[in-house]
């Protein structure tokens, strides 16, 4: 029996989750996504192309594997569609490789109009949410008023129809001006190309694949600061992005998660609203954007940039069971003559090394400084050509996150990425 191997965001998302499940694809049989929907971006490169998937799994460039969109995933029939169409266009059929879990939800325009329409009310207080109709979503199967995959195959349009009058009765307390038409029939376009792919019970055919030893490997949307329980409440998403997450979201008992792997950038970024406590306001926060492009691979928003936060990361890493950490984007601070990280809050009552229950009383973060390798990183074939401020940045956070760091990432590309504590 194999175990279900699980590749996870430790801070507010965007890490580089896309890029590494495809890195390590090779190494497994199946790649699953266990959780979210498209209000994730997970963007690979590869041999001078640039792909940004949304609700499919990131396994499906590397060796004609099998990808599965687990039951805890909720699905846009017509964003669905378009993902589906670009990479058919660009010479990526899917049809006998992607796999559906009949049990996961399906997101209807009403959950995108309801989302829009709750943003809107909440003003100030707003989350900054993707606008996809995840909260919403969510809220129906916890709710038990979901619509799910599996209902396709049978009396679809009256159960369309009932969860969609529930819906324009909630919408008529909002103020939103909508085009349902439009969008429906763009959604049900897509529920045509739903169709034609294989419909399954994933907890059986997941367990099925450890039986017969094949390895899978679980990629997580969002970032553990997003959890539904465990980041920054209420600023979060409506899923548990954490690694119970992969349990509930693929039916795999947690006997059966094998390795953790924890990911995280060698800074901080964020976005919509909540608190960030090593959010940079000045110009190395300007710098971090530029350099690490972020702007939202989705939304295109600016991403809020800061320093790395252990304490964060440290919790990050308790409630997941992290094994192994995953650090990207190091090239991002090749040019800085000096690194900060997080390694304590402030706060009104004095210094502390643990999450509170509210990041918004952390006073200021305390720093430890540490010098920058200032080269350029982005050619870097191997661990042995780590300068050695690198290696000492890499050492100090090892000590401090007592996990070991074996890939560490020096660009976009799958080409950039360094493995190391290697057996031989
Ligand atoms: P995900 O949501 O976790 O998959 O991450 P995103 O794709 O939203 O954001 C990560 C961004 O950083 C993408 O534009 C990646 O192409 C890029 N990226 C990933 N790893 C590296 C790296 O090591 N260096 C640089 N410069 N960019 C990277
Ligand atoms: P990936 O998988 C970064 C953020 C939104 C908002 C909050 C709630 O690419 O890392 P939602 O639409 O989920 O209700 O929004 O969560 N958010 C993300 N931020 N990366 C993501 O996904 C995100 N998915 C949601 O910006 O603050
Ligand atoms: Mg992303």
């Amino acid at each position: 029996m194999k175990k279900v191997d699980v590749l996870l965001g430790l801070q507010w998302g965007d890490e580089g989750k896309g890029k590494v499940v495809d890195v390590l694809t090779p190494q497994y049989g199946v790649v699953a996504r266990f959780q979210g929907g498209p209000n994730a971006g997970h963007t690979l490169e590869f041999e001078g192309k640039k792909f940004v998937l949304r609700s499919i799994p990131s396994g499906i460039f590397q060796g004609g594997k099998v990808n599965v969109i687990g039951n805890g995933v909720v699905l846009n029939p017509a964003l669905f569609k378009e993902e589906v169409d670009a990479l058919e266009k660009s010479g990526h059929p899917l049809y006998d490789r992607l796999k559906i879990s009949k049990k996961a939800h399906l997101i209807m325009p009403t959950h995108c109009l309801l989302d829009q329409a709750y943003e809107t009310a909440k003003g100030k207080g707003k989350i900054g949410t993707t606008g996809k109709g995840i909260g919403p979503t969510y809220t129906d199967k916890i709710s038990r008023n979901g619509l799910r995959v599996g209902d396709i195959l049978n009396n679809f349009e009256e159960k369309y129809n009932v969860a969609k009058a529930k819906h324009l009765e909630l919408l008529k307390n909002y103020n939103l001006e909508y085009n349902l038409e439009e969008l429906e029939s763009e959604w049900f376009a897509g529920v045509e190309t739903l169709k034609k792919f294989e419909f399954i019970d994933s907890e059986h055919y997941i367990n099925d694949a450890l039986k017969n030893k094949t390895t899978v490997l679980a990629e997580g949307a969002q970032g553990t600061m997003l959890d539904v329980d465990f980041g920054s409440y209420p600023f979060v998403t409506s899923s548990n992005t954490v690694c119970a997450g992969s349990c509930t979201g693929l039916g795999v008992a947690p006997k059966n998660i094998g390795e953790v792997f924890g990911i995280f950038k060698a800074y901080c970024t964020r976005v919509g609203s909540g608190p960030f406590p090593t959010e940079l306001f000045d110009k190395d926060g300007e710098r971090l954007r530029e350099k690490g492009h972020e702007f939202g691979s989705v939304t295109g928003r600016p991403r809020r940039c800061g320093w790395v936060d252990l304490v964060a990361l440290r919790y990050a890493i308790m409630v997941n069971g992290v094994t192994q950490l995953f650090m990207m984007k190091a090239d991002v601070l090749d040019e800085f003559e000096t690194i900060k990280a997080c390694v304590a809050y402030k706060m009104a009552d004095g210094e502390i090394e643990y999450m509170p229950y509210d990041l918004e009383e952390v006073v200021e973060p305390i720093y430890v400084e540490l010098p920058g390798w200032q080269c350029d990183l982005t050619k870097v074939q191997s661990e042995n050509e780590f300068p050695e401020e690198l290696n000492a940045y890499l050492d100090f956070l090892e000590d401090e996150l007592q996990v070991p760091i074996t890939l560490v990432s020096v660009g976009p590309d799958r080409a950039q990425t360094i493995f190391r504590h290697q057996e031989d």
